[in-house]
């Protein structure tokens, strides 16, 4: 990224990002409804959970082999439980997990059940888009989804993919994704999940920088009453590598909307209907039994600078977490039904959809649709239908459906839930009072979940367990084997109360590996600042009790919708319109949202601003990276506020964008070090 992305390096922001550490007092607390337990929970009590998470602490080595000893399958046990390097000046930054072992996360999650004779236990319940497609709505059981996994792989090896090599999934979320999730990890293969949502220029990216010769798609989904035509966009993407020269080999095309499948075009010698390819394929296949440290899946995030990164996670330390944080973090019981509605296009789905319930053998919902359709009862009627004990959705879900109003929740039958879960942002505690109060009838556990692509699993959580003090708007207290630190702006670390940079001290089994091609930037993305800990990027409070408290990302990624954006990302959208000289984006407080993005551009010398070249500069974004990077606003500005170095000083830009002309000079703190001072006056008078 060049100077119009670059800024300052990254500081504590909280004082200034006022919308994201509003009404956080900690004197409102509920304590944990006794209905809201069961008979026998997996963590007793506070003791309990206080005792477990020591012991992972202070014996991490012990406390991490009895569970994977206890809790997996192995196909040969381990000679070390890990090798954590978490500084750079002692080298490379490494962390090995159950070090020579051999395993497989699909016979784990699939086999290992079918083995045991629980074959017709339900794995899936998939409810459609729409209500009333009962021919779609259907039950797959363990069987079921191991037979189509077998199948799958099949499809998949005679496609040439080996282990190793990378698939690209670009699905709506249906069954079948999770199930070629799964297929890909049969057989070695490594999967890079691409959310439905993006755009063909942001699939063609993640497609090369994968090297992904096979694609699976789906000619479209209903979401809503909107048709999203996948496989015209894949082959958008397909067209894309092409130019730069690399070649998707084969897509194998799920079939999936209502309309014949001759409406959609498919090319020869590449594309291939999944049903008929499936329905050829050998029923059998062996399981590749994998190393520890042999990757599973890359996933791309937003970072602060540059395009996303492929952030590897790898076989074993991802297994035993995703199932270890599942089983705790949401007090799964034996034949209780699960609903997370986040898609596998994201970490929240992978880990607690695909991966973290079915290797506790548990039932879960995958929704194809949106909560507001048909309205805004949707999800209450989905845990009305299936009975559902633990929901688990993000704060801007839930702040959308609170503005339809309580008569959509009521009218539903919601007495099975025990769990209400939370993740993508902090949550805002209206929003956490509506969830417990009316959502969950007050007797319910609010369990927020904070963690990250990078971390794989859940890492401070609202445990529901008896004793437990609920602050609303705090992620609370840390999963087992993770150990928060605060650190000052000087690298100090903070004892008790305060607020800091929030840091992770030793290593956990589901660290980010690597950044897919390049270790070195993830060496210096994450553990450059402060040598000895994993940075998280978010800063954060911890209060009087040892609770932490979420404030908001400390560098240039924006939280929209509980979805990560970079705002180098949408500036390299804006910049590669003709007219437009620069651009700077920054975030800014939105009711539904959580954040905007708010966007200051300067033109070239003689273009005029006008509603059309708003327009396309919309559509560049969302062309470039998809719909969620829409700016909600555009302002046209003369300049930008520089320093002499030319670095932009984006607190000045977060304040213009949150509070609008009404900015007093006085209230923006020293901008002494800025090239041309006098550009902030302007800046203020042009909104
Ligand atoms: C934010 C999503 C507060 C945070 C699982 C983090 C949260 C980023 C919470 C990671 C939460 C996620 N409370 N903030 N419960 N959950 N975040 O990689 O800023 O898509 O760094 O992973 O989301 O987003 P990612």
């Amino acid at each position: 990224m060049v100077e119009r992305g670059a800024s300052e390096p990254f500081k504590l922001k909280s004082a200034e990002a006022d919308h994201l550490v509003e009404h956080r007092h900690d004197d409102d607390i509920v304590t944990m409804p006794l209905e809201g337990l069961h008979p026998a929970p997996h963590l007793r009590d506070m003791e309990h959970y206080q005792q477990m998470y020591k012991r992972s602490i202070a014996e991490p080595e012990q406390f991490w082999d009895d569970i994977a000893r206890t809790g997996f399958y192995w196909k040969q046990k381990w000679d070390a439980v890990r090798s954590v390097n978490f500084s750079r000046k002692q080298g490379r930054i490494e962390s090995s997990w159950f070090i020579g072992s051999k395993t497989n996360i699909c016979f784990n999650a699939l086999d290992r059940w079918v083995e045991t004779g629980i074959e017709d236990h339900v794995a899936f319940l998939f409810e459609p888009n729409d209500l009333s497609d009962d021919k779609s709505r259907r039950e797959w059981t363990y069987g079921q989804t191991l037979a189509e996994v077998k199948r799958v792989a099949n499809v998949l090896k005679a496609m040439g993919v080996k282990k190793g090599d990378c698939v690209t999934l670009y699905m709506p979320m249906v069954v079948e994704l999770p199930v070629c999730m799964l297929a890909c990890a049969r057989i070695g293969a490594v999967h890079s999940v691409v959310f439905g949502g993006f755009s063909a220029e942001a699939l063609a990216g993640r497609i090369l920088d994968a090297e992904s010769k096979v694609v699976i798609t789906c000619d479209g989904v209903m979401r809503g009453k909107k048709p999203i035509l996948l496989k015209q966009i894949a082959d958008k993407a397909c067209e894309i590598a092409q130019k730069r020269g690399f070649a998707v080999a084969s897509q194998l095309v799920l079939h999936r909307l209502e309309e014949d499948k001759s409406t959609c075009e498919m090319r020869g010698g590449r594309d291939v209907w999944y049903d008929e390819a499936v329905a050829r394929a050998d029923t059998e296949c062996e399981v590749e039994w994998m190393d520890a440290e042999d990757p599973l899946f890359i996933l791309y995030t937003s970072g602060s600078t540059g395009s996303p990164k492929g952030v590897l996670h790898t076989t074993a330390g991802y297994m035993v977490y995703t199932a270890t944080t599942f089983k705790y973090s949401f007090d799964y019981q034996p034949r209780d039904v699960f609903f997370c509605t986040a898609d596998c296009g994201w970490i929240t789905g992978h880990s607690y959809v695909t991966y973290g319930p079915l290797l506790n053998a548990a039932t879960q919902v995958v929704f194809e649709g949106v909560p507001t359709y048909p309205d805004a009862g949707r999800l209450w009627d989905i845990v009305q239908r299936y009975r559902v004990n633990q929901i688990y959705t993000a704060p801007t879900a839930i702040r959308a459906l609170k503005a339809y109003g309580d008569s959509y929740v009521q009218a539903y039958d919601r007495s099975s839930l025990r769990v209400l879960g939370t993740v993508g942002e902090p949550i805002n505690p209206e929003a956490w009072r509506w969830y417990f109060e009316v959502v969950g009838s007050s007797k319910c556990a609010v369990v927020d979940t904070w963690w990250q692509t990078e971390t794989g699993g859940h890492m401070i959580v609202s445990f529901g367990v008896k004793g437990m003090k609920f602050k609303p708007g705090s992620a609370s207290l840390p999963s087992f084997g993770v150990d928060p630190v605060l650190l000052d702006e000087q690298g100090q670390e903070i004892e008790g109360p305060g607020d800091g940079f929030l840091m992770i001290r030793q290593g956990w089994p589901s660290t980010i590996r690597t950044v897919r091609g390049d270790h070195e930037r993830m060496e210096q993305v994450y553990f450059d600042r402060f040598d000895g800990y994993y940075l998280t990027g978010d800063g954060c409070r911890r209060d009087a009790d040892g609770y932490y408290w979420l404030t908001g990302r400390i560098d240039d990624i924006l939280n929209v919708s509980g979805h990560r954006i970079g705002t180098a990302e949408v500036e390299s959208a804006l910049v590669l319109h003709e007219l437009v000289n620069e651009a700077a984006v920054v975030g800014f407080g939105h009711d539904i949202k959580g954040e905007g993005i708010y966007a200051f551009v300067t033109l070239n010398q003689g273009a005029k601003a006008s509603e059309s070249l708003q327009k396309e500069l919309i559509a560049l974004c969302r062309s470039e990276i998809g719909p969620i990077a829409t700016p909600d606003r555009i302002q046209w500005v003369p300049g930008l506020p520089k320093t002499r170095s030319g670095k932009i000083m984006r607190r000045i830009l977060r304040k213009i964008a949150e509070q609008g002309g009404s900015v007093k000079m006085e209230d923006l703190g020293d901008i002494t070090t800025l090239a041309d001072p006098s550009v902030v006056a302007q800046l203020i008078a042009s909104v």
